[in-house]
């Protein structure tokens, strides 16, 4: 493992790194990897290295990349972005652009490990994501995870041709020390 951050099974995640740059572009150009993001626009190097760079000294995000623990391959990014420091609450956000490590657990390890800093390390009391209805594959790792569904915003996204609706999935602090303690 290269400077692990926090440790999977089969993943461990890590600090992001000016290097995975030109890697993020490609997976972040790949139409197949952003019909389920908020991203719909050709992005560049220059773009993704001046992001990276803000991003990365902004308190409020917290983000690492997911590699794989056999052999140090680069897969994605995850982060949480903290809200209002009164509110103790965070926004989950992944990305898995090694196409072919899809469905293979990572996702759901992934939402996990994070879902640990945030309560047991950063003192969060909520932490929740917006997902597309078009992207089931996303919604049954957040479950697996611990995330419940809390709502829906009516097509709230156009891709593909058609709006989708928008779920928004949550966990509170109690739910993950409960299930902590049932396991
Ligand atoms: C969403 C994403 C992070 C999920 O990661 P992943 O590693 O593929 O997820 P996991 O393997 O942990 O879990 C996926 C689950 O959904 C299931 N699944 C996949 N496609 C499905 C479908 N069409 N219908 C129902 N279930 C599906 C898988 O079988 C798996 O469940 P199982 O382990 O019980 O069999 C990843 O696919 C990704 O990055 N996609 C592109 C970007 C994206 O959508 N980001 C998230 C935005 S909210």
């Amino acid at each position: 493992m290269r400077n692990p951050f926090l440790i999977g099974e089969r993943i461990y995640l890590r600090p992001l790194e000016r290097a995975d740059a030109p890697t993020i572009v490609e997976f972040l150009n790949d139409e197949q990897v952003t019909r389920t993001l908020n991203m719909h626009r050709p992005l560049t190097l220059e773009a993704e290295e001046s992001w990276l760079e803000k991003a990365m000294k902004d308190e409020r995000n917290i983000l690492l990349a997911i590699a794989r623990k056999s052999d140090d391959r680069y897969l994605g990014n995850t982060g949480l972005h903290l809200k209002q420091e009164k509110d103790r609450a965070a926004m989950f956000g992944i990305f898995i652009g090694a196409k072919d490590e899809w469905n293979k657990g990572h996702g759901t390890e992934t939402a996990k490990l994070m879902l640990r800093y945030g309560f047991e390390t950063l003192n969060l009391n909520r932490i929740c994501l917006h997902v597309y209805a078009n992207n089931p594959g996303g919604i049954r790792a957040y479950e697996k995870a611990g995330y419940v569904r809390e709502g829906i915003m009516r097509q709230a996204t156009y891709s593909e041709g058609r709006y989708h609706d928008v779920l928004v999935m949550g966990v509170l602090a109690e739910e993950w020390f409960a299930r902590k303690e049932r396991k």
